[in-house]
């Protein structure tokens, strides 16, 4: 059944546990996600970028979903868009039967440049006075997604701004998300607190210093019945980066964001907890393990039903890390 994100976060929020938002851009994604979901009782967010809608189709993708919907009847479904970076493609995803959209303003609508604070409100809460009127809920962004450590924020290209951004640009301020939410009407908020989108995301095991928890601590004081979210919430767990250079992968040594800093942030009030990078990582490693130990192996099945299992088990991995087992 299709649920909307606010009805999906204002349980997670009753019963103090967070939702894992994963990335879908084909099939064997959402079958695989849907599978976890159904072996521990999970509700579910499948999210879509725009990349994902360009990349499927948006007639395939919401029709995977329906799909998905008549399969697993009992697993309620949050169809959301995922940084959408202007009223169109907010507006799109309405009438494509997505129950909830990103509108990020944190950058202007070239994704490119950093945008300013009414900007992003104008434009948010244009997005959610019609949004909300049709019944869907509205995830902004207040400040820029970026390194502590190299000072660079992330531009939506996946290159960093070229400009070095202080700490001030690159930590949501607690006095501006009150005023944010107030202006915008939003239904959760994506907060800037030191993650990256991709593999990429710290040099070493992250700290305080670079991974600004005390941030969601002081949005949560400020704001107790706000839904936060935590974008670039990809662990990139040591072992599966073993795996993938075990199998010819080449990926220098990084860390992600540990899953005990995640669950802390849940006790915090993060309640959507965006993972897409964790996902990719997990199938492609048995791409390459089956082309590595079967090269003479040409049937795509034999690559993407093990990728989808290796998928589904990192799935049931957040569902029950989270706290969304049991939920549905
Ligand atoms: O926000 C980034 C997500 O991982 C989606 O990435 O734009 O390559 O589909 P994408
Ligand atoms: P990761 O790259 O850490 O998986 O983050 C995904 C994300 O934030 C999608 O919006
Ligand atoms: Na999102
Ligand atoms: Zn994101």
């Amino acid at each position: 059944a299709r649920i909307t994100l606010r009805q999906l976060l204002d349980h997670a929020a009753e019963f103090s546990y967070g939702v894992p938002a994963f990335n879908i851009n084909n099939m064997e994604q959402l079958l695989a996600i849907m599978a976890a979901a159904q072996s521990v009782d999970a509700p579910v967010i499948v999210q879509a970028s725009r990349g994902a809608r360009s990349y499927a189709g948006d007639i395939m993708l919401a029709k995977m979903v329906e799909a998905a919907e008549a399969m697993y009847p009992g697993i309620p479904i949050c169809l959301h868009q995922d940084h959408g970076n202007d009223e169109a493609t907010c507006f799109s995803a309405v009438q494509m039967g997505f129950t909830s959209v990103m509108m990020d303003g944190s950058l202007e609508a070239d994704a490119k440049t950093p945008a300013s604070y009414d900007y992003n409100v104008a434009v948010t809460a244009r997005v959610t006075s019609l949004a909300h009127k049709l019944g869907v809920s509205v995830e902004g962004e207040l400040g820029v997604l970026g390194s502590l450590e190299t000072g660079k924020g992330e531009a939506e290209d996946g290159h960093g701004t070229d400009a070095t951004l202080s700490h001030d640009q690159l930590l949501t301020d607690p006095d501006q998300a009150v005023a944010f939410v107030e202006a915008t009407g939003v239904d959760a908020l994506a907060i800037a607190m030191g993650t990256s989108h991709g593999a990429y995301k710290f040099s070493r095991q992250p700290d305080g210093e670079i991974l600004a928890m005390s941030v969601v601590q002081a949005i949560n004081a400020r704001l107790p019945d706000l839904h936060l979210v935590m974008h670039g919430s990809s662990s990139v767990p040591e072992d599966l980066q073993a795996l993938f250079n075990r199998y010819g992968g080449k990926m220098p040594a990084t860390w992600g964001v540990p899953i005990e800093e995640i669950q802390r942030g849940i006790q915090y009030g993060v309640r959507k907890v965006n993972i897409d990078t964790d996902c990719r990582l997990a199938m492609a490693v048995e791409f390459r393990r089956v082309a590595t130990q079967n090269p003479a192996e040409f049937d795509p099945r034999k690559f993407l039903k093990p990728s989808m299992d290796a998928l589904s088990a990192l799935c049931r991995n957040r569902f029950e890390a989270f706290g969304t087992a049991g939920r549905a």
